[in-house]
């Protein structure tokens, strides 16, 4: 049968890694595909490594926008990353009627309204499995395997840098900047590892997540975004004190006035299997009205592992390229005519709950001040612990728990809290997240 031919953009890391795996598993795809899957070109900067990995198997340029526009390209892969000249060539690729898939989330959270609005008009699809947890099939079964429910919400661990990251940081009871550097040897985080520490990663793709979920736009714009930069390694010990783990979660629920969309670092109790997940692994929490919490575990980064996403795609869209568009599954799993305007609700209106730590003078009535700051904000303590102050101190560290509150409730009692005059310096404030029905 004819292969569908397939331009790939970028032979780095994932585009080298589908090269490979594409090679390796040819037979078992094309019997899966129903036809062949031929990368006939491949386009990179750097032509010596493209003809490295590629070993004379197929067509090398340094051309992209030569690929976007080749006639006997069927699909292209994007695999160049960010929104400057990905965005041009996924346009063109569209523009030109070519199915595109990609890895770049960023691409996606941040323009993906327009590039879904121009696929839809030019009939083709745009695939993006390896964009949200690497090889994890969770667009997959956000979009398709959990169709009969009200999506209720989605918690992720979707940067595997930062998890990485604060992993080591409760191990070994080590600081954020000496881990950091830890990982920027052992190549889990970039040498600037701005987007991967500072939630933006984790946001991008929970934007994706909460899109698919509910059947919006995406809102990337709209979204809270907190890093684990300042998150200090003290917090990491109480927390586990008290019966949690400290993860860098994208959370998006459904609430009775919007949506929520925010990327923090949370509590979360140890006990849950999402609170084991160490090291670099990823894995999102799907609750749905039907089928309750279902769990998604896997690698989220790495050769091979988004290579395994990118070739699903390839897969879907060889199978599907000659469906009717309105026969093949939606962009962002409803209907294009049916995407809702839920707003996402602004943090200051967002329901958790909450871990403060105070660094408090040790003396009466101190205990009595805080909870009656709180009381008047409504908001109900679960659990306090006072440590015992330091040999020859006079101050020491309380740790305090909430029900669940409202975030401008918190942050109106922590202005309160932080302004009397037996409490020294800044509260640290914590969200937490139990993650039951
Ligand atoms: N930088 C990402 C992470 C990998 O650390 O998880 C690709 O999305």
């Amino acid at each position: 049968m004819k292969p569908i031919n397939v331009g790939l953009l970028g032979i780095g890391t994932v585009g080298g890694g589908t090269f490979n795996v594409l090679a390796r598993n040819s037979e078992e795809i094309a019997r899966r595909a129903g036809r062949p899957i031929r990368i006939s070109v491949v386009a990179d900067k750097n032509t010596a490594l493209a003809e490295s990995v590629t070993k004379g198997a197929c067509r090398v340029t340094d051309d992209a926008f030569a690929v976007v526009s080749d006639p006997e390209i069927d699909i292209v892969i994007e695999l160049i990353g960010g929104y400057g000249v990905a965005k041009e060539l996924v346009l063109q690729a569209i523009h030109n009627g070519k199915h595109v898939v990609t890895a770049n989330k960023a691409l996606l959270a941040v323009h993906g309204n327009e590039i879904f609005a121009e696929a839809q008009k030019k009939r083709v699809m745009v695939a993006f499995e390896a964009a949200v947890a690497g090889g994890i099939p969770i667009i997959k079964a956000v979009r398709e395997g959990l169709a009969a429910n009200r999506i209720e919400w989605i918690a992720g661990i979707i940067n595997g840098t930062t998890n990485f990251i604060l992993s080591e940081m409760r191990d070994k009871s080590l600081p954020f900047d000496v881990v950091l550097k830890e990982a920027q040897a052992l190549g889990y985080a970039e040498a600037d590892p701005t987007f991967d520490i500072e939630g933006v990663d984790a946001a991008h793709k929970i934007t994706i997540l909460s899109a698919l979920a509910f059947g919006t736009s995406m809102q990337f714009d709209k979204a809270h975004i907190e890093g684990i930069s300042k998150l200090d390694a003290v917090d990491i010990k109480y927390a586990e004190q008290l019966g949690y783990r400290i993860k860098l979660l994208g959370v998006t629920r459904r609430a009775p006035e919007g949506i929520e969309l925010r990327v923090h670092p949370t509590l979360i109790p140890a006990k849950r299997l999402i609170a084991n997940v160490e090291g670099a692994m990823n894995a999102v929490l799907v609750q749905g009205d039907a089928v309750g919490a279902t769990l998604y575990y896997g690698k989220g980064a790495g050769a091979e592992p988004t290579a395994s996403a990118v070739i699903a795609d390839l897969v879907d869209v060889t199978r599907m390229h000659t469906a009717d568009p309105e026969n093949r599954v939606p962009h962002l799993a409803f209907q294009p005519n049916q995407l809702a305007n839920i707003p996402v609700l602004p943090m200051d209106e967002v329901r958790t709950s909450y871990y403060l730590r105070l660094r408090v003078e040790d003396q009466p009535g101190v205990l009595a001040d805080i909870t009656r700051i709180l009381a008047n904000e409504a908001i109900s303590i679960d659990a306090v612990i006072q440590k015992e102050p330091d040999e020859g101190e006079a101050q020491t560290d309380l740790i305090l728990l909430t029900h669940l509150t409202r975030e401008k409730h918190i942050n109106a009692a922590i202005a309160k809290i932080e302004a009397l005059p037996v409490v020294a310096g800044k509260v640290t404030r914590l969200r937490m997240e139990e993650l039951g029905k």
